[in-house]
């Protein structure tokens, strides 16, 4: 071979040698778990680029590490992106945990293992006083209460968090890469504590699919609606989206609607709510807000609130169920500010009394926490707002709770702009629970 065949030779190979070989993705990222409502078990969810087996293999923190094992299964999700990217999303179940006791995991496949973490698997003791960090829309960009709560969390101030809506500002932004990010940001809390989530708005682009894959709520609706006990309280999560975006369909609204229904109807048997007196719901829109946006929580007819009359059949909204039912605390976000509120239905307040309105409120408590921190920064308030509104604050923070026993539950938000501080409290008791402790 001449000098000259051996440069066409080299050439030839050119465009290998410079593109190299594709890399291979079968490291673990993006560990999180969730509490799949059955006690003594927790649920681990992560991310790998290439297809790869789903193991979490675990142990009891101080003793022999990883000497069990469970398996579970990957499911592709293809983002709908102009790139469409594939990821496979790993979920498995653990079940048969101690109660109140630490565990070490880690989690992936003889292809590569994730970092080792740990959590304490949830004491299930209807005496059990849980404490919960809550907050919604959080984001990728400023997201500026996170470092706080990365810190508290791996202190082990929270056994539960819940994350009201709105994530990562958006997750299927940039093909889903604005998604994989935000669930490393939030690894951090995540692969410690059980994070509970509910959908926003900033998760409707084609039609929620981030948020249904990348989410492992329990039930069977994709994370949508659902469920669960802790303590002396029920939880149920739910989609306010359903009211909005109807072009993924009316029914789910009415579907949803109905679980709530029957789930409510369930909680308030006398031999339920005599052990989980406390039924509190979390959902991202609010019914009520002072905030000075044209959202639906500053109108009158709010959709979450009294329903939608402009469709077919029309819509029943959420007051008058929750009413009916007895729900006794309202968690919401979405609104980029604080706001508790006096107790209120129909837009009128029902104080315990007027010294002491969360002694025996005659009306469900509403609290709307969403200034985690996001790139759409902070909103401001209506200067005149209703007399339900109680205290009100535009710093960026996230809320605390503790359901203390089947009387009392304590809240508090902390303002991040100063620096932790506690900016607002409120001790919420009641001796009765149910539609009939309202009168
Ligand atoms: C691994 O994942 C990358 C990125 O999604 C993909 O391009 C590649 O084809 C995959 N390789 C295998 C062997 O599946
Ligand atoms: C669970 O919590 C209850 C109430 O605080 C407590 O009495 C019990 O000891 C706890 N269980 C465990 C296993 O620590
Ligand atoms: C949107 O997703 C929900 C949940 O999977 C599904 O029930 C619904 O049919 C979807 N809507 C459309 C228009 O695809
Ligand atoms: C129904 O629609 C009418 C006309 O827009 C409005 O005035 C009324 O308040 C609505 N009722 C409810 C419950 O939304
Ligand atoms: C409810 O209680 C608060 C605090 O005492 C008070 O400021 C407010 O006026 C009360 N509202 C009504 C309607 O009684
Ligand atoms: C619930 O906790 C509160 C606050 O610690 C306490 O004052 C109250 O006696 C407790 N109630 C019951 C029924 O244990
Ligand atoms: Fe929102």
């Amino acid at each position: 071979m001449g000098p000259v065949h051996a440069a066409w030779a080299v050439l030839g190979l050119a465009p290998l040698l410079v593109l190299g070989i594709p890399p291979v993705w079968t490291q673990p990222e993006q560990v999180h778990l969730s509490y799949p409502g059955e006690p003594g078990s927790m649920l681990v969810t992560w991310t790998t680029f290439n297809k790869t087996g789903s193991t979490v293999e675990y142990g009891v923190m101080g003793g022999r590490l990883f000497d069990m094992a469970a398996k579970g299964d990957a499911t592709l999700f293809v983002d709908s992106g102009t790139e469409k990217r594939r990821m496979f999303i790993h979920r498995v179940t653990l079940t048969g945990l101690k109660p109140a006791t630490a565990y070490v995991y880690h989690c992936g496949s003889d292809d590569g293992w994730s970092d080792v973490f740990s959590f304490t698997a949830l004491n299930d003791s209807s005496s059990f006083s849980p404490r919960f960090a809550l907050y919604g829309d959080l984001g990728n960009e400023n997201p500026q209460s996170l470092a706080r709560l990365q810190k508290e969390t791996q202190l082990g101030m929270y056994d539960v968090v819940l994350h009201i809506g709105d994530f990562a500002y958006d997750m299927h932004e940039d093909n889903a890469r604005i998604g994989d990010e935000f669930m490393r940001q939030i690894q951090s809390i995540a692969a410690y504590v059980p994070y509970m989530t509910c959908p926003g708005n900033h998760e409707s682009t084609y039609n929620f699919s981030n948020y249904r894959n990348r989410f492992s709520m329990p039930g069977r609706t994709e994370s949508l609606w659902y469920s669960w006990n802790l303590g002396s309280a029920h939880f149920i999560s739910l989609s306010t989206e359903v009211y909005f975006y109807l072009e993924f369909g009316l029914e789910l609204l009415f579907k949803q609607f109905e679980w709530l229904e029957k789930d409510l109807q369930e909680a308030n048997r006398p031999e339920n709510r005599a052990v989980r007196p406390w039924i509190i719901t979390m959902g991202h829109r609010p019914m009520y807000c002072s905030d000075d946006d044209q959202d639906d929580c500053t109108k009158f007819d709010s959709f979450v609130r009294r329903g939608r009359n402009d469709t077919k059949p029309p819509a029943p909204g959420l007051e008058d169920l929750f009413y009916r039912y007895g729900v006794d605390l309202e968690l919401w976000a979405h609104e980029h500010t604080y706001e508790r509120l006096w107790p209120v239905y129909g837009d009128k307040v029902f104080n315990g009394s007027k010294e002491q309105p969360y002694v025996n409120p005659r009306a469900p408590v509403h609290v709307v926490t969403g200034s985690a921190g996001c790139r759409e920064r902070t909103d401001r308030f209506n200067p005149n707002p209703k007399a339900w509104s109680a205290f009100r604050s535009t710093d960026y923070g996230y809320g605390r709770m503790q359901v203390v026993n089947t009387t009392h539950i304590y809240l508090e938000q902390v303002s991040d702009d100063q620096y932790g501080k506690v900016i607002d409290s409120i001790w919420v008791v009641k001796e009765e629970h149910g539609f009939s402790a309202w009168f």
